[in-house]
């Protein structure tokens, strides 16, 4: 029989390409979102990708009734856990929002788990947690440095996670540190919603090249990188959702918790980003070079080998697809639909 995954914040960018990849690879999957930032009609649409109806809960993660509830009518085998708050500025002036939902969240979320006796869960963690690393490409070994209340959450988030797994050996966590998720699903029918003023490069060169906004502005050129620019890793959304089904399966599997980055061990700068999105859409990205953003982090790029030991996890992805995925979802029909409904998908 099918194994019953509970897929938590499920409607929003990544969740929804993680639904598909879960359910293509023969899982069964109930999504949990309260559309806080995401879209509805996200739902038709993976049910136009699978073929078949999405069993949703619309729900706050912080809503413990609900979710005993769900746990008592599904007899979940494993969550794989997004809903989460997300953007960094956001973090800097309402900090409790994000204690609250991504921290309180979690410990309401793993204690109706093991009231309920299901004791595996796929977490959504950071390359933010590495704050400045000293080294790149940026091993799992290296230390905590949060620099701010979101990258607190996701490194509390994991320390707790942690010191349940060391106080219960019951329970089977995958922690995995997303690098830059960029490009959307092959379908054209899903990928990052674009309504509001984005706050990351590749949604902001998306709409340049659309014609919504007439400049990016590359954010310093001044970092000790080749060009000058911020350098990161861009993983495709696609590769990353497939990270999830590998480190659900070896949970459920071996039950061996791990702690992998997520990226693809190479990075590209600003200006690489424009150039290949350039060449992918045939359009201007017309930019200028203003200030540095505060926070900002010159290098980001994962040290990928451990995803590949542990998990068999390599990325196949490149970033011309990255960025083709992007102008196709970009230039079709449903990235413009649903306007009533707030924020990003
Ligand atoms: N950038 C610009 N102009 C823009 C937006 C971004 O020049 O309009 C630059 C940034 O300065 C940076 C690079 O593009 O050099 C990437 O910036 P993003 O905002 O896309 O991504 P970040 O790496 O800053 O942050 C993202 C997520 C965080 C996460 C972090 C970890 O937004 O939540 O990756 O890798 F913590």
């Amino acid at each position: 029989m099918a194994e019953k995954i509970l897929l938590t914040g499920g409607a929003g960018y990544i969740g929804s390409h993680t639904y598909v990849a879960l359910v293509e690879a023969g899982y069964e999957v109930t999504i949990l979102d309260n559309f806080q930032n995401a879209n509805r009609s996200v739902i038709a649409r993976l049910e136009q990708l699978t073929g078949k109806p999405v069993p949703l809960a619309e729900a706050d993660v912080r809503d413990a009734t609900t979710l005993a509830s769900l746990f008592a009518d599904h007899q979940f085998d494993a969550v794989v856990h997004f809903a989460a708050l997300k953007a960094v500025a956001e973090s800097v002036e309402r900090p409790l929002d994000y204690f609250d939902v991504n921290i309180g969240g979690l410990i309401t979320l793993l204690r109706v788990m093991e009231a309920a006796g299901c004791r595996t869960i796929v977490f959504s963690s950071s390359a933010t947690v590495y704050g400045v690393p000293d080294e790149t490409p940026t091993p799992e070994t290296a230390e905590f440095r949060a620099m701010n209340p979101y990258g607190q959450t996701k490194v509390s988030g994991e320390q707790i996670l942690n010191q349940l797994v060391a106080a219960d050996a019951r329970w089977a966590v995958g922690i995995l540190r997303y690098f830059n998720p960029a490009g959307a699903h092959d379908s054209a029918l899903i990928g990052e919603d674009p309504r509001d003023t984005p706050n990351n490069l590749m949604p902001f060169i998306a709409k340049v090249a659309a014609g919504e906004h007439p400049e990016l502005q590359v954010f310093g050129d001044d970092y000790d990188t080749p060009d000058g620019t911020g350098v990161r890793d861009y993983i495709h959304v696609e590769d990353l959702a497939r990270g999830h089904v590998l480190s659900l399966s070896s949970l459920l599997g071996k039950r061996q918790t791990h702690l992998v980055n997520l990226g693809t061990g190479e990075g590209h700068s600003v200006l690489q980003m424009v150039a290949a999105y350039k060449r992918a859409s045939n359009r201007d990205v017309p930019y200028s070079v203003t200030a540095r953003r505060a926070g900002d982090v010159p290098v980001y790029v994962a040290q990928a080998e451990k995803a590949e030991e542990i998990l068999g996890f390599r990325t196949v992805r490149s970033l011309d697809e990255m960025c083709a995925s992007s102008w196709k979802w970009i230039a079709g029909p449903h990235s413009k639909e649903d306007p009533g409904s707030e924020g990003d998908a």
